[in-house]
């Protein structure tokens, strides 16, 4: 899979054009955050918008913490703050809300994207959890 996938992409233009199709036509949300501390959100695709009711556009520059709110699991963020500061991983669900303030379960992963050891972005795969 990954050697079919590194001749596919031997032209980085065509691995953008790839990733972009992957993350445009995805039935589950994708979010990007940038590196910096705050995690500002630098792509959402249409499912981040069908599940959430933000518009891609109105939360650029904003971070993943507008989701939040006052039924939000604080020790499974906590659990996510502890992992993005190790640079690992994360999978989780907790209660997040949608624009309109619409409680729902959120079950996400969070993986970091490297450039060798440096962290460049963080991406979110996100679907609506069946439970906590
Ligand atoms: C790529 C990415 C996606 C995230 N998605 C969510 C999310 O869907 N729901 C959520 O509650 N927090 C999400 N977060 C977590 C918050 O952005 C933030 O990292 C977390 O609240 C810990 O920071 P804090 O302790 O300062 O609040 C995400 C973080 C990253 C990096």
């Amino acid at each position: 899979m990954a050697t079919n996938l590194e001749k596919l992409l031997g032209g980085q233009d065509v691995g953008l054009a790839l990733l972009q199709a992957l993350a445009e036509n995805s039935f589950d949300s994708v979010l990007i955050t940038d590196a910096s501390k705050e995690g500002k959100i630098i792509y959402a695709n249409k499912a981040f918008k069908k599940l959430t009711g933000y518009e891609p556009d109105a939360v650029i520059g904003k971070t993943p913490r507008i989701l939040q709110g006052a039924g939000t699991d604080a020790k499974v963020i906590d659990r996510l703050s502890v992992a993005l500061k190790a640079g690992g991983r994360f999978e989780g669900k907790a209660i997040n809300y949608k624009k309109d303030g619409t409680p729902f379960i959120m079950f996400w992963r969070v993986v970091p994207i490297k450039a060798g050891k440096t962290i460049k972005a963080w991406v979110a795969i996100q679907r609506e959890g069946a439970s906590i």
